[in-house]
């Protein structure tokens, strides 16, 4: 008889922005004149950047011509994205990332869902709460916890991101060995310091363990003493693997493309204290089970390193975070607490009550949708997250219905 991976059944019924769809879907079934505004889940509104669209038109061009058409590329990635990477992101802000390090791949939600696999089921994994829920359900698919019990899974140590600590979790007392981070961070747009920075690397360190660093939302950071990558602490490279995402960056959640950086001299070990190069396991992987981004989007993705790809993507990050200052000052004169989108296209907003009746309110009474903070974990309760990622008209149009319906 065929069985079930019982793990799954530990998970709440949907994934969050499942969940949220399908409620926004239900509410526009039954009012189906409302304009519904989704400052919700983080989808970007506007268009690809010009140069992005040229390399993606040239490159279906070759596509279609025998001399120039590409069947499968290397799984890992081709050269030319890979050494972009190293260089631009990496090598001209003085971190060491060799090109053969950067894994291209289809998205970092899928990179830091899979990245548990090759770990060992038995090992200790700290999350931050609240978090990209991602980290804590693809753990529990993998075992690594118990059942959840008040909004919480037996197993795992919780790092509470609160006002107190300026949603910056801090080093546990406890030791583990898996470590999730991602700052700019989703959902409170809080952001770390390098000396934040560099205790978890430290910790890491002591503790022989790994941070999987999620840096999907790196090119919203404007203030210049925030770190843009962990490698730009001294010893990371060691201890951490980083993720980064074009989605949010250029606009690329519909067409798909993202890179991992797994350092070769970073190691973990077998049952018999043997180490291993978790370079060589991830690459098993990802050759094994990935087939490689289509040819075109990394072209599309190399052109934002042009000059001109350079200005049009800083351009859409300054126009989200435009959006985000109007959304922290229209909270602001509402009298609520904010933090969040100075550095980063969320804003994380203390509403000081149910999360999840705020939602409801500001759907039914705004045509607003928000994302509840219970649904990051136990310490997003009383809080919501609005996302700068819609055109200015509509979060125009959202602020002032959210004020008359707080009226
Ligand atoms: C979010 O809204 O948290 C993100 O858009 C989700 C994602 O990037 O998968």
């Amino acid at each position: 008889m065929i069985r079930i991976n019982e793990n799954y059944t530990k998970l709440k019924a949907s994934y969050l922005f499942a969940d949220i769809a399908r409620r926004v879907g239900a509410y526009v079934a039954a009012h189906p004149e409302s304009a519904v505004i989704r400052l919700g889940i983080g989808d970007v509104t506007e268009p690809l950047p010009p140069a992005c669209v040229e390399a993606l038109h040239a490159a279906t061009d070759e596509m279609s011509r025998r001399a120039t058409f590409k069947g499968y590329g290397p799984e890992q990635g081709y050269p030319f994205l890979r050494e972009l990477v190293a260089q631009r992101d990496y090598a001209d802000r003085g971190c060491r990332v060799e090109p053969d390090e950067v894994f291209i791949s289809d998205g970092s939600k899928c990179d830091c869902g899979n990245m548990q696999e090759i770990f060992a089921t038995d090992i200790r994994v700290a999350i931050p709460d609240p978090v990209y829920p991602v980290y804590v359900d693809t753990n529990v698919m993998a075992g690594r916890t118990g059942e959840a019990a008040d909004g919480r899974y037996e197993g795992i140590l919780y790092l509470e991101s609160t006002a107190a600590n300026g949603y910056v979790p801090q080093v546990p007392d406890a030791p583990a060995d898996l470590v999730y981070l991602c700052f700019p961070n989703n959902p409170t747009g809080a952001v770390a310091t390098r000396p934040q920075l560099e205790a978890w690397v430290a910790y890491a360190r002591r503790n022989k363990a790994v941070i999987l660093f999620d840096s999907a939302y790196e090119a919203y950071i404007r203030d210049p003493a925030i770190p843009h990558s962990i490698y730009e602490i001294e010893g990371a490279r060691d201890v951490a693997i980083e993720f980064r995402s074009f989605s949010k960056t250029a606009g690329f959640t519909g067409t798909r493309c993202a890179y991992t950086v797994v350092p070769k001299t970073l190691l973990a070990w077998d049952r018999a204290g043997r180490p291993h190069a978790l370079h060589s396991l991830w690459n098993r992987r990802h050759t094994t089970k990935f087939n490689g981004v289509a040819y075109p989007i990394q072209k599309a993705a190399a052109a934002i390193y042009t000059d001109a790809g350079r200005s049009q993507t800083r351009g859409l990050t300054d126009f989200y975070l435009g959006n985000a200052r109007l959304i922290r000052a229209a909270m602001a004169a509402l009298g609520l607490r904010c933090v969040g989108g100075d550095n980063a296209p969320y804003i994380w907003i203390d509403v000081g009550r149910d999360s999840w009746e705020f939602f409801d309110l500001l759907l039914e009474k705004a045509q607003v949708v928000c994302t509840p903070g219970a649904g990051f974990g136990r310490c997003g309760e009383g809080h919501v997250r609005i996302s700068a990622f819609n055109s200015r008209e509509n979060v125009e149009k959202a602020l002032v219905r959210i004020a008359a319906a707080l009226k």
